[in-house]
């Protein structure tokens, strides 16, 4: 996005409640016309007060009065609504966050991590909001300040006017390299900040992994290099600040100096009244005050739009990876058809399926064999649409793929092959987000996934507390939790990849006879498995060879049919007889 695009989407905010702009607008007006007619009230009580115009004085006193009340209300006033803008801006940036993430989609391919969006939520809506208020009001008012300062300094004398334009240029000459350098500071640190983030969150993410690979530590160590790193930043930011406000200090000190010592030679020529003075002193720094402070509000600028800039990748991330309004949605799904279907993963340009064609429907129990890498998850997670099937690979009820996820996923249920748990009760584990329970649901459930087995062992049963981020529980244990989830969710098409490859075989094999009694109920089963004997009472069963379908039928016909099918049959069967006559060698399968 160009600068300037940004900088307009950024304006865009401010105008987000325009009659709170324009209020804004209207208060620093009065503010300014306020300070400059409270100089010519004081310079009229000075010089009035030096003449003996006792009446005059009098009077210029009571407006005196009437000018404190007018500045204390236009500054309270001002001060209410740059909060309430401020307010109003964060606001619209929550909102559009809001709509941004109640878009359905696949968080588990999402860039954006939910915490993480939180953060940006917490912290930056609220540090842009507060930045882009100040650079308005600061902008808004320091011309002002220049214009009716310039136009009423002439009035009192060029030469006062003069001073305080010099010195209001030349100043910022020695600030704006150390704005400059602030600026790159808070640049950095925004991006040392994202790489912080992303290394602590794939250490906490992977915490056990690290811990028993040992590079817990390590990694731990490279973490805090970058918060040093952070901190001496910080700590060079806050120095270069420092000296930059110091010296805009000095420079507001020097400004009023040489207006008083240009104004006192031009009183002791006659030129001017010792209330012309005071009056230019009230007035004057306030238009070199904008031109110090310039650097820094071109800092203050630049790091809105830097926040800007992580906001807007945000939003937009999170609305490109949202689904688009216009994808067919899915009722009452019936059939499935893979439609020569090729397949490689995005970033890589090596096909792991080839031209596969499969069929689908309701009431049917399909088996899915073959090697290692065979491609048989990558074709369930494309069926299931966990990955993002070419256009057209995939159709559901005649309808090509890409359908909206959210009607999918109502329809088709996918188990993955690595259990996935949350942390909570085994309950919370099977009923997810469901509000109510079906009791008769729950506990064919349970019973279909054999999870009876185990709840009867566990004191607490239902209410055993499982971690997501490391077992409590056996594997085996896991899948069946997995495996009940998915049957509860009763769906049209279930998908379960190797979903019990850690079960013993006698579960197994009742899990697999329960799934053919649900397919004969009316359920789509289809089962990836590396244990043939309980697909034998598959409709079908898909051989994968190489990412290729290489046959196509059931146990007995594929016996006849698939050489691949055979050889995995009887290394069963031999294993199974305990060193039968059959030799096997593993990369026979991947000829
Ligand atoms: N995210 C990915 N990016 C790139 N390639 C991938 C990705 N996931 C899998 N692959 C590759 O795709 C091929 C098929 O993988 P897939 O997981 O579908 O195999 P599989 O048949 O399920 O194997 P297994 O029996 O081990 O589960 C493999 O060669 C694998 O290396
Ligand atoms: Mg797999």
């Amino acid at each position: 996005m160009q600068v300037a695009d940004e900088a307009r989407r950024v304006a865009s905010y401010l105008l987000s409640r325009p009659w709170l702009t324009a209020l804004a607008v209207v208060l620093t007006i009065v503010g300014a016309v306020e300070a400059v007619a409270w100089a010519q009230i004081s310079r009229v009580i000075v010089d009035s007060l030096l003449t003996g115009q006792y009446a005059l004085f009098g009077r210029y006193l009571r407006y005196m009065f009437l000018m404190a009340c007018v500045w204390a209300t236009v500054s309270l006033a001002s001060r209410a609504t740059t909060w309430l803008l401020r307010t109003a801006i964060a606001r619209q940036l929550e909102l559009e966050i809001l709509d941004a993430l109640s878009a359905p989609r696949d968080w588990s391919h999402s860039h954006w991590q939910p915490s993480e969006v939180v953060s940006r939520i917490s912290n930056d809506t609220r540090q842009f909001s507060d930045l882009l208020t100040s650079v308005l009001t600061s902008l808004l008012s320091g011309v002002l300040f220049i214009v009716f300062g310039l136009i009423y300094g002439v009035i009192l004398h060029p030469a006062l006017a003069l001073t305080s334009l010099v010195i209001g240029i030349l100043l910022p000459l020695f600030t704006e390299s150390q704005s400059r350098e602030v600026a790159d500071l808070v640049n950095k640190e925004h991006s040392i900040w994202s790489k912080t983030y992303s290394k602590v969150l794939e250490i906490v993410r992977n915490l056990e992994i690290l811990k028993a690979l040992d590079l817990g530590d390590r990694l731990t160590r490279r973490t805090g290099l970058y918060f040093e790193e952070l901190a001496q930043n910080s700590i060079q930011q806050t120095n270069k600040r420092v000296r930059a406000g110091t010296v805009v200090q000095a420079g507001s000190a020097l400004s009023t100096a040489a207006v008083v010592l240009v104004g006192c030679a031009l009183m002791a020529f006659g030129k001017l009244s010792p209330g012309t003075i005071v009056a230019a002193v009230e007035v004057l720094p306030r238009i070199s005050g904008p031109l110090f402070g310039l650097p820094s509000l071109l800092m203050s600028a630049n790091e809105t739009l830097t926040l800007a800039r992580r906001l807007f990748e945000m939003i937009d991330g999170l609305n490109s990876e949202a689904e688009s309004d216009s994808l067919p949605k899915l009722t009452g799904l019936r059939h499935i058809v893979v439609n020569h279907l090729s397949y490689c993963y995005p970033g890589s340009d090596r096909e792991v399926l080839h031209d596969v064609s499969l069929d689908l429907g309701l009431g049917q129990k399909i088996g899915i064999v073959g090697a290692t890498g065979s491609g048989k998850s990558t074709l369930l997670k494309l069926l299931a649409g966990v990955l993002t099937a070419p256009s057209g690979g995939v159709l559901y009820d005649g309808l090509p793929s890409p359908v909206t996820r959210t009607s999918l996923w109502t329809e088709v249920v996918y188990v993955d092959q690595r259990p996935r748990l949350f942390s909570g009760s085994v309950l919370q584990n099977i009923l997810l987000a469901s509000d109510q329970v079906d009791e008769i649901r729950l506990s064919e459930a349970i019973h279909d996934s054999g999870l009876d087995q185990v709840l009867c062992r566990w004191p607490d049963g239902l209410d055993t507390q499982v971690s997501g981020s490391h077992a409590t529980i056996s594997l085996g244990e896991q899948q069946r939790i997995c495996v009940a989830r998915a049957l509860y969710l009763r769906p049209r098409f279930l998908f379960l990849d190797e979903a019990m490859s850690a079960m013993d075989t006698a579960t197994e094999l009742k899990v697999q006879r329960e799934l053919r009694r649900l397919s004969n109920e009316g359920m789509c089963v289809v089962v990836v498995s590396h244990r043939l004997v309980g697909l034998i009472d598959c409709d079908r069963i898909a051989v994968m060879k190489n990412g290729h379908l290489e046959c196509l039928g059931s146990h007995t016909e594929l016996l006849g049919r698939s050489p691949t099918y055979l050889r995995l049959w009887a290394l069963e069967t031999s294993l199974a007889c305990l060193g039968g006559e059959y030799s096997y060698s593993a990369e026979e399968e991947y000829e």
